[in-house]
């Protein structure tokens, strides 16, 4: 089998069956480089993660210590009842083998409480890492930028926050009371043959040697196969999240079996990863388990020979025989250690270059404040300086561009699609920085405003009008959490949605993921809007927000949108016409110019491109 990490054509090879279908599957998330990690990006995060429980885990790290010498002391007591406790007892002295017995039930009772001890204080470090670390992700995710989210996929974000954190834990909770107790017995053990007997130990610290070697030849082997392992993971994860968050679409085009098959590209995929990952380490226990054989031979041997030539006391031989068994039975448990330490870190490594990541559109270091608004309207004057704009290098999607909105302004920015006008939007609502030049607000470059600030002073609603799970009420108070339940139904009726609201089941306090909560996408902009209205923002954009109202719907969200619209700076992208009615002035659109400027009227009135779509629109109502 390869070891390839070049995901994609080597499938092929690795499915000597030829059950799967060739070449990647459509949308492969192999396509999407992982994120690079910074160097010591991933050490600084274990550190950063363990730092502040470095005391709890000094702690534990003693408990289990002590344990173990509980443990490892039973054979010394042994050979020391051998050859003291049973020439004395034939001489009728009873003392050190009663004294033995006590010894050894002490160690024994001992190194059971003391393990409880350790495994409760591992598994609250533990948990206090996890938290830690599961709470990171989040806020990170949540603050990086829309750009970083268009990229990276939710799939692959739920990736690292379950499977990836999951890997964590298992190192924490099992792998590392494996390293140190393995740590610790092949300390103990190594300086109690030393002890017993010099020849002896020396061979059992030789053969620590090539297991050192080997441990490393694995770890250099195996960091490539369980990265591998867990983007494929990941990879599952993402091709699974898209398909059911798309499957109006999927079975609408009858994609489910093209999805089958993708599916089980990746997921097979995952498995052949898997397979890599046990077979590196059975590679491993393999060959550590002969390197243990060699030595106790060696050992026993020689023993043997030295005890028959009167150079060794047999219970010393004894002892030696029992400690050596010991000594080699950690090997597989640091087997189990490396597999999880490699699980773990491959997945931390991914995670680590999440965290890694910065906003693209990031907090100013020292906020400015914006000037105090003027009393007798809430709207503020936005200003486009010089802007240019791409997504990518080469694509430009707003070359340079200047505008002026006055407060209080209602513009219309109507143009064909892929003109540029939501990427206007997303500018302004600062959720991408310009490439060159600035976007203002009141004279203050939006880069310079504390979020809050501006989140506070600009807000958009959206085509999609999303609900969070939760109440209908909940939903509109989204806007200002604060809102007592009467604004929130004023915010409604101002609307005019509170008519559906109040015939839902519960009214208000109707759940939106719940049946019977179920509203509608118009009613869904509904909300929305009174979610806008009562956040109060000095500038509202509207993308396409009343595009799934009906005609009848629309004359009422028409009011509705005086009242939500007056007094405010307000940009509406909308490709129907009657919205643009209601606009002081209209932008037409085109690559990323504006090719028309002026009021509806003296627009309708022109012989321009908006005078003829004005036309034909009215021609089609006819
Ligand atoms: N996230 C993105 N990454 C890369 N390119 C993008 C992204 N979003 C939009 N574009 C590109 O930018 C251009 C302008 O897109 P934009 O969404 O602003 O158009 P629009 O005028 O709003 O169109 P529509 O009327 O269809 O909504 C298009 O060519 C589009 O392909
Ligand atoms: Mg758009």
């Amino acid at each position: 089998m390869t070891t390839t990490t070049t995901d994609g054509p080597a499938l092929a090879d690795e499915d000597p069956k030829g059950t799967q279908p060739q070449g990647a599957p459509h949308g492969d998330p192999f396509d999407q480089d992982d994120l690079p990690t910074p160097r010591g990006a991933t050490r600084a995060l274990l550190v950063s993660l363990l730092g502040p429980l470095r005391a709890r885990v000094v702690v534990a790290s003693l408990v289990l210590l002590v344990q173990q010498v509980a443990v490892q002391a039973g054979p010394l007591l042994v050979a020391y009842a051998i050859d003291s406790g049973v020439p004395a007892f034939r001489d009728h002295d009873y003392g050190p083998l009663i004294a033995v017995g006590v010894g050894y039930a002490v160690c024994s009772v001992g190194a059971g409480v003391l393990q409880y001890a350790f495994i409760r204080a591992a598994a609250r470090i533990n948990q206090d890492v996890l938290l830690d670390l599961r709470g990171r992700i989040f806020r990170h995710a949540q603050a990086l930028s829309v750009d970083f989210h268009e990229r990276y996929t939710s799939g692959r974000l739920i990736s690292r926050s379950t499977t990836d954190v999951e890997s964590l834990r298992e190192l924490l909770s099992e792998g590392l009371q494996e390293l140190i107790g393995v740590v610790l017995s092949f300390v103990s053990i190594s300086l109690m043959l030393l002890w017993l007997d010099l020849g002896i130990g020396a061979i059992a610290v030789a053969s620590f040697l090539p297991l050192y070697l080997l441990v490393r030849l694995y770890r250099s082997r195996a960091s490539q196969t369980y990265s591998a392992r867990s983007s494929a993971i990941a990879g599952v994860i993402v091709k699974f999240a898209e398909t059911m968050n798309g499957i109006r679409p999927v079975q609408a085009f009858r994609r489910e079996r093209a999805n089958d098959a993708d599916f089980a590209v990746l997921n097979r995929r995952h498995e052949l990863r898997n397979g890599d990952a046990l077979l590196e380490m059975a590679r491993y226990v393999v060959g550590s388990r002969l390197v243990a054989n060699t030595a106790v031979a060696a050992m026993v041997l020689w023993g043997a020979y030295r005890v028959a030539s009167g150079t060794l006391a047999l219970g010393v031989l004894a002892a030696a025989v029992l400690y050596l068994r010991r000594l080699y039975d950690p090997i597989d448990r640091l087997a189990m250690f490396l597999n999880s330490y490699q699980s773990a870190a491959a997945s931390l490594e991914k995670i680590a270059g999440l965290l890694a990541q910065t906003p693209a559109v990031p907090e100013p270091a020292a906020p400015k404040e914006l000037p105090a608004p003027a009393c007798d309207r809430p709207g503020r004057e936005v200003a486009f300086d010089g802007v240019r704009f791409a997504y990518r290098t080469g694509g430009e999607v707003l070359p340079r561009f200047d505008l002026t909105i006055p407060a209080g302004q209602t513009v219309a920015v109507v143009g064909s699609t892929g003109a540029g006008k939501s990427t206007l939007a997303k500018l302004l609502a600062r959720f991408y920085d310009p490439t060159e030049g600035r976007v203002l607000l009141d004279g203050t470059d939006l880069r310079d405003l504390a979020t809050a600030e501006l989140r506070r002073g600009v807000v958009m609603v959206t085509q999609e009008a999303f609900l969070f799970s939760g109440t209908i009420s909940e939903n509109i108070a989204i806007g200002r959490p604060d809102a007592t339940p009467e604004e929130i139904e004023q915010a409604a009726a101002a609307i005019g949605a509170h008519d559906f609201i109040s015939a839902l089941p519960d009214g208000y306090a109707t759940d939106v993921r719940k049946r019977g909560g179920r509203i509608s996408a118009g009613q869904r902009q509904l909300v929305a809007f009174a979610r806008a209205l009562l956040a109060d923002p000095a500038v509202l954009i509207l993308d396409e927000a009343t595009s799934s109202l009906d005609v009848p719907g629309e004359r009422a969200v028409q009011r509705a949108m005086d009242t939500v619209l007056h007094g405010r700076t307000a940009v509406v992208i909308a490709h129907r016409l009657s919205t643009v009615e209601i606009a002081d002035r209209v932008l037409v659109m085109e690559h990323g110019r504006i090719v028309e400027d002026g009021t509806p009227a003296g627009l309708i009135g022109g012989e321009g491109r908006f005078a003829g779509l004005h036309r034909a629109w009215r021609e089609s109502l006819a």
